[in-house]
């Protein structure tokens, strides 16, 4: 058995990086010169060496400081001289011991030891029993996990009784660092060492546990990322054989994602079309949700999300620009420069939208599309006429095949940029038949507070429209919805004068028609007296689109004439524009010639212009019936009606019979019957040719008037002076009769035209009945319906009056 151990000197062995415990039966490798000297003197004493580690695995040549104070003692089993100059010793630790000091012998170290006895610490029998079953049972989960640890240990532990021999060789089986295993040599007594030894099971039982979750982990990743990867490549195999997929292996859904990349959406859109590319991906190519799905990505990809044009900021260009494609219009020029050189200082993109009102062909659309010209932008013209439904203008949601977006991104993606100069043409005959409200659709396309987020139904993700300069054209303004019109800058384009008409059509319309039907103008002249006759004879409107038809028709028909070889060149005159246009279409409304009893001479506004308007009144024996015929409407009835009752309360005063209205019928008829009327500028006309006719008093035939009467005959203002003027000048009127509140309007008169009228401003009815009536001619007889021509039978009157 084991000899006692004294304190005494011993060859020491530094170990580097492991150590032995006492019990264990360990194998060594002994390789440095010093090292072997030592074992190589043990060999010659009683085979007892001190076995101690280094602090630093690295040191190649420990000095003393450089060990450790605790070692152990231990025998030499065996001893192999291997090659090399290396020995093999197996050695079996018998006891710890504390190296008192370290002394350089010849060639080897020697260490003077004082053995450490073993001790077992406070705790009791039982209380040591269980923590020696809790270390068993530990260190069975950690050899279990380990896998490092033979199987052999966990039966050689189990069979240990004693608690020393127990605690050593667990500690020794222990896979953990040289320093720890120190720290375990170092614990003397032995419950100390066995709680230690518990901490670092539990500790390596944790991280063991770790590592397999991890392990397992990263495999099922692996292993799952191999399967993805030979699954799409068998799909790409079958989409190749199908021909899905191209040569260089690329699919439409990689082409798709490709066009994503370089459309450079915003972030919300770009999420919104790769979430669709996704569903896209996994759907069956055949279904008609997938071609659902693909049309709506086609049409995210195809908008103008960030193209941009660049704006032409030279306002004199600009101007230019307007100048040469518009003659006059000089006011809405104006104002459009004015609207563009307000936006550039600003810088914003916000502001009124402007809305230009006035008769067809007077320019809208042509003048809108020349700013677009001006400032350099893409330009679109989007027709409200006739949209009745919301969905128009907002997208119908992506609910079935063949929904679209709304008009407005629909005309964004035709025009390729975002910043387009729009015009929404007609946005009166918007309201005049909706049914799902467009018009407040468009509100939000118009309000510069809301439009850079318009909600599309289709798109689903907000697009910016605050860039688009929108321009909105109307024939008249009372019909747009009140609210859309609250958010326009209304220019009023009214109707042409005759000299600007001729204007237009000599600088403009003629020379566009000679280009359109190939001719030059040495082939094709026109005299001026000719255009005239055109605008007289061959149009009746405010704007200019029939008269350039005309002239288009008299080029295409010498057009004709030169290729058949007729003739080389014409020259259409005065006398021979029938040829080209047949017979004259219009009977321009000529003022009457001669002075007449009961017809007086009105102006109207159409939406063509406007016009002369004569009214008639005949009375004859009745029972006080009023007949009104012509297509009036009912405002125009209420007017007559009230002139009438005026008519009545003045009766004395004019000289009329106060009881006319029980004896005779009036029969009152405005010409050209077929057409309606309405409105009541009519007033003070209705009421002179009755006058006219109840006094027979004829009416001057050179005068005409517009406005509205009372009940009490005071005559209020009307709308539409200009074109009222204008068709007063054109029919040969010299004098007219407005309503004193109208006496602002005369400024916007062209002083050609102001001329050669005389504008009488009239108050009151009284007036008007002063210029308009000749005096009563003394000779004449008493008026028919005063004679004394009642029915014999004596009827009484009453009752039968309608
Ligand atoms: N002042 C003008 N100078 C030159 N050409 C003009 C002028 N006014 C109108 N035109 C020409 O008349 C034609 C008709 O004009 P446009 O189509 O713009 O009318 P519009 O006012 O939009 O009518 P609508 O209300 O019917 O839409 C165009 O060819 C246009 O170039
Ligand atoms: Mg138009």
């Amino acid at each position: 058995m084991v000899q006692p151990i004294k304190s005494q000197t011993y060859p020491l062995l530094p170990l580097r990086g492991t150590l032995v415990f006492p019990y264990m039966v360990t194998p060594l490798e002994v390789g440095r010169v010093r090292s072997i000297e030592a074992v190589e003197q043990t060999m010659l004493r009683d085979g007892r060496i001190v076995l101690a580690a280094q602090h630093l695995v690295a040191t190649e040549d420990p000095q003393p400081e450089d060990i450790y104070d605790v070692g152990t003692l231990c025998e030499v089993k065996q001893l192999l001289k291997v090659p090399e100059g290396q020995i093999r010793v197996l050695v079996e630790g018998i006891s710890r011991v504390n190296l008192e000091h370290i002394d350089d012998a010849e060639g080897y170290y020697e260490a003077f030891v004082t053995p450490v006895p073993e001790t077992v610490g406070e705790m009791d029998r039982y209380e040591r029993e269980a923590l020696m079953r809790i270390v068993r049972e530990e260190f069975e989960k950690y050899v279990r996990l380990g896998k490092k640890i033979p199987a052999e240990v966990l039966l050689t532990v189990s069979s240990i009784e004693d608690v020393h021999r127990f605690a050593d060789t667990i500690a020794s089986q222990l896979n953990v660092a040289f320093k720890e295993k120190q720290r375990l040599l170092e614990i003397f007594p032995v419950d100390k060492r066995l709680e230690a030894i518990l901490g670092l099971l539990y500790r390596e039982g944790e991280i063991l546990s770790m590592e397999k979750n991890i392990q397992q982990r990263v495999r099922k990743q692996m292993e799952k990322a191999q399967r993805e990867y030979y699954l799409r490549e068998q799909i790409k195999a079958i989409q190749m054989e199908l021909g899905e997929r191209d040569e260089r292996g690329s699919t439409e859904i990689d082409e798709l994602k490709d066009k994503l990349e370089k459309a450079k959406l915003p972030k919300e859109a770009k999420a919104k079309v790769l979430h669709e590319i996704h569903r896209l991906e996994r759907m069956a190519p055949m279904a008609a949700e997938a071609t659902v799905v693909r049309n709506y990505i086609d049409w995210m990809l195809a908008l103008p999300w960030s193209k941009r044009t660049k704006d032409r900021l030279d306002l004199n260009v600009a101007e230019e620009l307007l100048d040469r494609d518009h003659f006059g219009l000089d006011k809405v020029k104006e104002r459009i420069l004015e609207f563009l050189a307000v936006r550039q200082l600003t810088k914003s993109s916000k502001g009124p939208i402007l809305c230009l009102v006035g008769p067809p062909g007077v320019g809208k659309t042509s003048l809108a599309q020349s700013v677009g010209t001006a400032l350099n932008r893409n330009f679109s013209r989007l027709s409200l006429g006739g949209v009745r439904d919301e969905a128009e203008i907002r997208g119908h949601r992506r609910t079935y095949i063949g929904s679209m977006p709304g008009r407005i991104i629909q005309t964004l993606k035709t025009v390729g940029s975002l910043n387009p100069v729009i015009v929404l043409d007609e946005v009166d005959k918007l309201a005049s038949d909706f049914r799902g409200d467009p018009a407040s659709a468009l509100l939000e396309v118009l309000d510069p507070e809301q439009n850079h987020r318009f909600g599309d139904h289709y798109l689903e993700v907000p697009f910016d429209l605050s860039e688009i300069l929108f321009i909105t054209t109307a024939n008249v303004l009372h019909s747009i919805p009140p609210p859309l019109r609250d958010r326009m800058e209304v220019i009023e384009i009214p109707g042409y004068t005759e000299y600007e008409k001729f204007e237009i059509a000599r600088r403009h319309l003629w020379p566009k028609q000679l280009k359109s039907n190939g001719l030059t103008p040495e082939q094709l002249q026109i005299s001026d007296n000719t255009i005239y006759r055109i605008i007289h004879e061959y149009t009746k409107e405010a704007g200019v689109r029939t008269l350039e038809r005309r002239l288009g028709t008299v080029c295409r028909k010498v057009a004709t004439e030169i290729v058949k070889g007729q003739t080389q060149s014409a020259r259409v005159t005065v006398s021979n524009v029938h040829k080209y246009l047949g017979i004259p279409r219009y009977h321009q409304s000529q003022a009457n010639t001669e002075d007449k009893v009961g017809v007086a001479t009105g102006l109207a506004f159409t939406t063509v212009g406007g016009e002369i308007l004569s009214i008639e009144v005949t009375v004859v024996d009745g029972k006080g019936k009023l007949t009104l015929t012509g297509k009036l409407g009912e405002v125009m009835r209420e007017s007559a009606q009230a002139a009438l009752s005026y008519l009545r309360s003045r009766a004395a005063e004019l000289g009329i019979d106060p009881k006319f209205h029980e004896r005779c019928d009036i029969h009152m008829h405005i010409p050209e019957g077929a057409i309606p009327k309405d409105g009541p500028s009519a007033g003070i006309t209705i009421a002179t040719a009755l006058a006219s006719a109840l006094t027979n008093r004829p009416v001057r035939h050179e005068l005409s008037m517009t406005g509205e009467i009372t009940l009490r005959g005071r005559v209020l203002p009307i709308g539409g002076v200009k074109e009222k003027l204008l068709a007063a000048h054109r029919a040969g009127i010299t004098h007219v009769l407005l309503p004193v509140d109208n006496e602002k309007d005369l400024e916007e008169i062209p002083s050609s035209v102001l001329g050669k009228l005389q504008i009488s401003l009239v108050e009151h009815m009284d007036e008007v009945l002063g210029h308009a009536l000749y005096p009563v001619a003394e000779s004449e007889g008493p008026l028919p319906f005063m004679l004394p021509n009642l029915p014999a039978g004596g009827e009484p009157w009453m009752g039968e009056r309608t």
